[in-house]
């Protein structure tokens, strides 16, 4: 069956492992990208099912029209009319008073923090989150800023824990400035702050005079697993951010929310760093496109993220980071003492499975619009066809 917007790869064989199966995946150094090949036609079975990340999904045949007919104008002077709306739309679906369209959710974060902090300023938040680990070490390099990483199971951490990482007064120390959170947490496996854990975290944050930020990159995920509305979820926290490059398949794109001065202010940053654009109603029109038709689409892929947990429960010498699945994510390693993850992972890539290597000897994988229950199925059998030629292989050895 075709995935739920039609994309595909074409692909040539499963059941044989050639060397380089996705040469538009792999790149020599001087060589043409080769491009994408051509979608397959539906129903093929003979495709990558790409489970590597949500940021995968190509827009829809109806996502490129929205932005084909985009009213578009000048977004530096205010006068792009798309822009002005999804600007709107996401301040009012996160509760705040502005919003400002961005590149990306790195570009959210990093905008954030130069708003936020001065040069010294200490950032409080989980070990594994995105701003400490993979955003290049921007919040030292532009805001000036050091961090403070909590150690916490699945990226999740207490009021307490804020409490305890507060730098007392004094001319020696940084001053704590800070504190994000993740929603939903992917270093975590996709865990979801409760209500209840943002406001313990938030009254902490609040008695101590810090300000509370949210990357939420996957915040709609959250909203639709959880079924606690999107602005519930920001209630508690100063700024926040939603992405629409990923879950919600557009191109390119982050929303940041706060108060009308904190967003003039992230303005002048946006301007400064260059990210201030011109007619990018084409790419707003994509986000307005995907709150009207990809939101309540995120709940098949937590579905399918259940099922393919499910999947990996059941084969022997594969174990789940979690065995909770709370949204999108599937994180799992292999526990078989002569094959590694990695080897797992390269395997499935070479029958057409691509997943991520993350967090130590984990894999990753992610579910989206572009891969539809069917892949799901097929991604589970794939894997424990893969475990059982692997176990075989050995056997065959010894
Ligand atoms: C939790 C989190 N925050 C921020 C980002 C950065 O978003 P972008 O890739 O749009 O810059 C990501 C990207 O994967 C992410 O997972």
């Amino acid at each position: 069956m075709a995935n739920r917007q039609g994309n595909c790869y074409a692909f040539a064989s499963i059941g044989r492992e050639p060397a380089r199966p996705f040469p538009h995946l792999f790149r020599t150094r001087g060589q043409k990208p080769s491009a994408p090949p051509e979608r397959r036609p539906a129903l093929s079975t003979n495709h990558l099912i790409d489970l590597y990340s949500d940021t995968q999904t190509k827009p829809s045949a109806g996502m490129r029209k929205a932005m084909a007919d985009a009213e578009v104008g000048d977004e530096q002077r205010g006068e792009d009319p798309s822009t002005n709306l999804l600007q709107e739309r996401v301040a009012e679906l996160l509760g705040k008073e502005a919003a400002l369209f961005l590149p990306s959710g790195t570009m959210c974060n990093q905008i954030a923090m130069l708003v936020h902090c001065r040069q010294g300023d200490e950032i409080i938040g989980a070990e594994v989150t995105h701003l400490f680990t993979s955003e290049a070490g921007g919040a030292s390099a532009l805001a000036g800023a050091q961090t403070w990483p909590i150690r916490c199971e699945r990226g999740i951490f207490k009021g307490a824990d804020v409490t305890a990482a507060v730098r007392a007064p004094g001319r020696h120390n940084p001053i704590s400035r800070v504190v994000i959170i993740e929603q939903t947490v992917n270093r975590g496996g996709g865990a979801i702050w409760s209500i209840d854990e943002i406001a313990d975290v938030a009254a902490a944050t609040k008695q101590h005079g810090l300000v509370l930020h949210m990357d939420g990159a996957r915040l709609m995920n959250a909203a639709v697993s959880s079924g606690v509305a999107a602005d519930i979820m920001t209630t508690h926290v100063d700024t926040a951010w939603t992405d629409l490059s990923k879950g919600l398949g557009c191109p390119v794109g982050g929303v940041l929310v706060g108060s009308r001065a904190f967003i003039d202010e992230a303005w002048r940053w946006k301007h400064r760093l260059g990210g201030a654009l011109r007619q990018s109603g084409i790419l707003a029109a994509a986000g307005l496109y995907a709150l009207d038709h990809n939101i309540q689409k995120l709940a098949e892929d937590h579905e399918n993220a259940v099922a393919l947990g499910n999947a990996v429960a059941a084969i022997e010498g594969l174990k789940l980071f979690s065995p909770r699945i709370e949204s999108n994510m599937v994180f799992f390693e292999s526990t078989l003492p002569e094959i590694s993850s990695r080897q797992i992972f390269e395997t499935l890539l070479a029958r057409g499975v691509r997943m991520g290597m993350t967090y130590g000897n984990m894999i990753r994988a992610v579910t989206h619009l572009d891969v539809s229950s069917d892949d799901i199925t097929r991604a589970g059998e794939i894997l424990g066809q893969v475990v059982a030629d692997l176990k075989a292989g050995l056997r065959k050895a010894s």
